[in-house]
């Protein structure tokens, strides 16, 4: 990682893999609807492959490997700071039938080795950066896209009149509430790892600091609840 770079997370928080797969599988981060929408996404701009694919913060790639199966990129590269994601992921990717290049990477350090890619993406990551490393993130990938290439970002959000305290409060609430089907220990192990590594922006930021990168914001966002998907382009 950069030295003058800090970020607000560092490190395997996963050992959590286990009870984040249950959360992706009983879909409480809306990973389906979200994901559909990136698949739709990648449809209507590379209706026939052949599109460079960074995925910053790949994780296990459980839920971006099948829609990479059916349409595939032209080459797949993902980064994670945590080896136990990338061996899972490993697995997870390895019938794409493209060259697939798995990284122990920082998402900073990843977008800066001159390399240009035609789709950046990037699920439920950037929200553990420090906001001025969140404002670096957006220089840093509209420096990587390719001409036409798009930035897709699936992230969790604050409501515009939310503080971060706010924020854990109501989304704590709505774990306790909503999310079934997990112990007291696995919703505790939840709560101690979104104190200590989520800082979610409101959306009016973020876009502000993609535009001040070049980036122009594409509309059609549909949020559930705090997590959204943004798109963007090199303005
Ligand atoms: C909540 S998981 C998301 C995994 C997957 N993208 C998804 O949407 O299900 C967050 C992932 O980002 C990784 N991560 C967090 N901060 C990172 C950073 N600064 N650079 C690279 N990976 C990071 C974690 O190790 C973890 O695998």
């Amino acid at each position: 990682m950069d030295a003058q770079v800090t970020n607000a997370y560092s490190g395997e928080i996963f050992d959590l893999w286990d009870t984040y797969k249950k959360v992706v599988v009983k879909d409480f981060m809306f990973h389906a609807a979200l994901s559909q929408e990136v698949e739709r996404v990648l449809r209507a701009r590379f209706q026939g492959g052949d599109f460079s694919l960074l995925d910053l913060g790949c994780g296990d790639a459980h839920v971006f490997a099948p829609i990479l199966r059916r349409i595939p990129p032209a080459s797949y590269k993902g980064v994670d700071l945590s080896d136990t994601a990338l061996g899972l992921a490993a697995e997870n990717l390895q019938s794409l039938p493209c060259p697939v290049q798995l990284a122990h990477s920082d998402i900073l350090s990843a977008l800066s080795d001159g390399a240009t890619y035609d789709v950046i993406h990037s699920s439920f990551v950037l929200h553990h950066l420090a906001t001025e490393d969140k404002a670096e993130f957006f220089r840093r990938a509209s420096r990587a896209l390719a001409p036409g290439g798009l930035l897709l970002l699936v992230d969790t959000m604050r409501q515009e009149d939310e503080t971060r305290g706010d924020y854990l409060k109501h989304y704590f609430d709505w774990i306790e509430k909503d999310w079934a089907g997990l112990s007291r220990a696995e919703k505790d192990a939840i709560f101690e790892h979104i104190s200590t590594s989520d800082y979610p922006e409101p959306l009016s930021l973020l876009e502000q600091q993609a535009r001040a990168a070049g980036l122009k914001r594409l509309p059609g966002d549909v949020p559930h609840r705090w997590h959204h998907l943004m798109r963007f382009e090199r303005a």
